[in-house]
């Protein structure tokens, strides 16, 4: 017994020091193939993108390959919802999630190859977000320094040992580390493809939250920063109106049949997030329990109420481009789950009559899967020495190069 282990030792060690620079054989690589994973603040699903790099110069961009929404068991959401209370006693359970959930990415990745029919070899790297299990935003106090965080779970290690895929991940916390809040990184892919769409273009991303970035007219406008809620609040609502048998309001079938609650939106509308000034971010800290807890508290959930939260979406994001941006903005590129809430569309449509208002597959760009496709192409430039963040959307004092690396 003691004998093998000494062989075995002595074959792994040859094979460590004869094997090429992991980095360098993604370089050499001829089609480069990246997978970028993501699960957002809704905790919807998995998303797994596969996309093939196209080399440009200075800005590398990509192709969008395929990708799948990989669903998350019952439990383990519970578990995540669980975690973001915030209870005693959640450590342990963190320490666990972070196992688990790194297995289901695996899992996500291997079934998004095999729908797609390409071989875990062919793929250079993943690139991966993780889930966020807590996201402090604004510097608070820690034991005498004012600090911010943010902490994703999904073990990249388990993801790379799995899926024999080495993986990036841990994105967030670079930038912080450079002085910036850690979100929103998106804008990172924004700017690339803000390139074929033209000047005074707003990519407005609707998943858990609301977030933009808009290029202005000139070169040099630009802006990214979390407009408010997105679909959070209506997924709360509709959660509990169909006692956990609906995970949202598909095609905005309940909010049709409400009304808006007129002065209770204006109450909504009052929330201080939305007149502090960009670059800001925000999350479920702010727009989860503790908002239910102030704004809803005590009130009778229905259609009306459905209806109330579909459009306080909607509103914060036109007020948000009434009071930030310098001109109304010719395009508005919509991605994300929102994207496929008609009331949500309508009501943009409506607010800009002289913008085009397009979802982001109009557009070429894929909205269920554009923010996973980010953090491939995140993965990849940190492979490439590439700086990856976006400091005036994050407010960092300088580019760096985000993330971490996790050997098969
Ligand atoms: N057909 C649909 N009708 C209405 N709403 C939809 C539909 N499809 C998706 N959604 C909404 O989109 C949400 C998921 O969006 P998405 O995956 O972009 O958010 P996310 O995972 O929270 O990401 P983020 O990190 O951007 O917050 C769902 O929870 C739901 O509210
Ligand atoms: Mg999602």
């Amino acid at each position: 017994m003691f004998h093998n282990n000494i062989i075995n030792m002595k074959y792994l060690f040859k094979k460590i020091l004869t094997k090429p620079h992991l980095l360098s054989i993604i370089t050499d690589m001829e089609k480069k193939i990246v997978i970028g994973l993501m699960s957002g603040t809704s905790v919807d699903s998995v998303d797994a993108v596969a996309i093939e790099i196209k080399e440009n110069g200075e800005r590398p961009g990509m192709e969008i390959l395929g990708g799948i929404s990989h669903a998350i068991p019952a439990d383990l959401k519970t578990l995540i919802f669980e975690l973001f209370e915030d209870r005693a006693g959640s450590l342990k359970k963190l320490c666990l999630a972070n196992m688990r959930i790194g297995h289901l990415f695996a899992e996500a990745v291997l079934t998004l190859l095999d729908k797609i029919s390409i071989k875990p070899e062919q793929v250079a790297l993943i690139g991966s977000h993780g889930q966020t299990a807590y996201h402090v935003a604004d510097l608070e106090n820690c034991c005498g320094m004012e600090l911010r965080g943010s902490l994703q779970i999904g073990e990249a290690s388990v993801i790379a040992q799995k899926t024999g895929i080495p993986v990036v991940s841990d994105f967030r916390v670079a930038d912080i580390a450079a002085g910036g809040s850690g979100a929103p990184l998106v804008p990172f892919l924004d700017e690339i493809l803000a390139g074929s769409l033209g000047p005074n273009t707003v990519f407005q991303n609707i998943g858990g939250i609301g977030n933009l970035t808009w290029f202005g007219k000139a070169g040099s406008d630009i802006l990214a920063f979390d407009t408010g809620p997105g679909n959070m609040i209506i997924d709360h609502l509709v959660v509990e109106y169909s006692g956990g048998k609906l995970n949202f309001d598909t095609d905005g079938k309940i909010g049709r049949e409400g009304m808006v609650l007129e002065d209770l939106l204006k109450k909504w509308m009052e929330h201080p997030y939305l007149k502090a000034e960009p670059p800001k971010s925000t999350g479920r800290e702010e727009f989860g329990g503790e908002f239910f807890k102030t704004y809803l508290e005590n009130l009778e959930i229905g259609p009306d109420l459905i209806r109330t939260a579909t459009e306080y979406t909607v509103r914060t994001i036109v007020d948000s481009y009434e009071r930030f941006l310098d001109a109304l903005p010719k395009r508005i590129v919509i991605a994300g789950g929102g994207a496929f809430n008609p009331l949500i569309m309508e009501g943009l449509k409506a607010a800009f009559p002289d913008s085009e208002v397009m979802t982001g597959d109009e557009a070429g760009i894929s909205s269920e899967f554009k923010e996973a496709a980010a953090f491939a192409l995140m993965g990849y430039y940190f492979t490439e020495e590439l700086y990856n963040n976006v400091p005036y959307a994050t407010g960092a004092k300088r580019p760096v190069i985000m993330g971490k690396l996790s050997r098969p």
